[in-house]
């Protein structure tokens, strides 16, 4: 028995020694110590044996045997795991195809849209406010001159929450409120953000849609500045130096003088479907802040004037990329979005 001990050990060092893969290790493993491997043959004709002197030899043999073959087994299993893995960081396949530029992940081009807006006027030192979506009367309404039973209610129409203490606020001027509250005079800054109105959509309008309020308030602050920051602002976002802009009277409760600001339509010079054959497209409303509206946040209208304006986003987006359904922005259509 001694002699079929080492013969089949010399065929395991052998075969341990060769085994190039994790899969030829583990064949070996079951050939020689599976249930009906070597080894157990071993240990049925060991059980046989009567004499004791044999038995305690032959038995130190089969276990030196078995510690030595399975140090050996972890080992080389050691060795060919990481081997594999260093090989599997190394191999690649050239049949594979590359991802194509345009497969890669994008942000939506509305949201470069709003962070280049608001990029330029953060170049024009004006500072981020932020409110939020879920606001209150007072802030929604109430201290923007628009008090309860006032018919300008009626022209935002409004999502309430439940027990119609809160609402979504239906334009971003409630964080002209809540910074003039928090911040005095004086100021400047915009908030460009969601807006929620009670609408039947079409392709020019949407349910939630974005706004972004701009605010300046200090002394001697007069409708001049509000017009050349509108001007400014267009000629950024549509890239002309040349863009023109006109002004009409708008009435909306929280300014006085409120102005609508039209800008010279940037898709003809003699009148298209877009412009309504006037060559003007109105985008901008805006105005000096009420006194009453100062007076609700604690600044002082004697020491103070400022100057309030909030465009529809889309509206602009909708514009410089002549999209002809607002819809389509969420839509999450490939198709439109691969145009970007
Ligand atoms: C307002 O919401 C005023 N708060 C704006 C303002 C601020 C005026 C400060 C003066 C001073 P208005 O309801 O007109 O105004 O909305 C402003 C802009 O939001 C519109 O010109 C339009 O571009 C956009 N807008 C309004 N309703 C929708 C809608 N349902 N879907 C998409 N855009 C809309």
């Amino acid at each position: 028995m001694k002699e079929r001990i080492s013969q089949i050990k010399a065929l395991f060092l052998a075969q341990a020694k060769a085994a190039s893969n994790l899969q030829t290790l583990q064949q070996l493993k079951s050939d020689f110590f599976g249930k009906k491997g070597f080894f157990q043959s071993l240990m049925d004709e060991f059980i046989k044996i009567q004499d004791k002197e044999s038995k305690k030899e032959i038995g130190a043999l089969l276990n030196d045997f078995k510690k030595e073959a399975e140090s050996l087994l972890i080992e080389n299993e050691k060795a060919l795991t990481l081997e594999q893995s260093n090989n599997q960081n190394i191999s690649f396949d050239p049949t594979l195809s590359v991802p194509q530029a345009d497969e890669k992940g994008n942000l939506h081009f509305y949201t470069k849209f709003a962070e280049e807006i608001e990029n330029v006027f953060l170049s024009m030192g004006f500072s981020i406010f932020e409110g939020p979506e879920v606001e209150d009367d007072f802030h929604n309404f109430t201290a923007l001159n628009i008090p309860k039973d006032h018919p300008a209610r009626d022209m935002q129409d409004t999502l309430w929450l439940e027990g119609k203490q809160n609402l979504m606020r239906t334009h971003t001027s409630s964080v002209q409120i809540r910074t003039m509250l928090a911040q005095g005079a004086p100021l400047a800054g915009i908030s460009l953000g969601r807006v929620f109105r009670h609408e039947a959509t079409d392709a020019t309008h949407e349910i939630s849609f974005t706004q972004c309020e701009g605010l300046v308030v200090d002394k001697n602050i007069g409708l001049g500045h509000l017009f050349g920051t509108a001007k400014k602002i267009l000629q950024e976002i549509f890239q002309r130096k040349d863009l023109d802009i006109r002004t009409r009277p708008g009435f909306f409760p929280f300014v006085v003088p409120g102005v609508e600001i039209d800008m010279r339509c940037v898709f003809c010079t003699k009148g298209c479907s877009v412009c309504k054959h006037t060559t003007w497209i109105e985008v901008f409303p805006g105005g000096l802040v009420h006194p009453n509206v100062l007076r609700s946040c604690n600044v002082d209208p004697e020491k103070y004037t400022g100057f309030a304006f909030g465009f529809g986003v889309e509206r602009l987006a909708m514009l410089r990329h002549k999209i002809n359904d607002i819809r389509l922005l969420k839509s999450g259509n490939i198709n439109f979005l691969k145009q970007f």
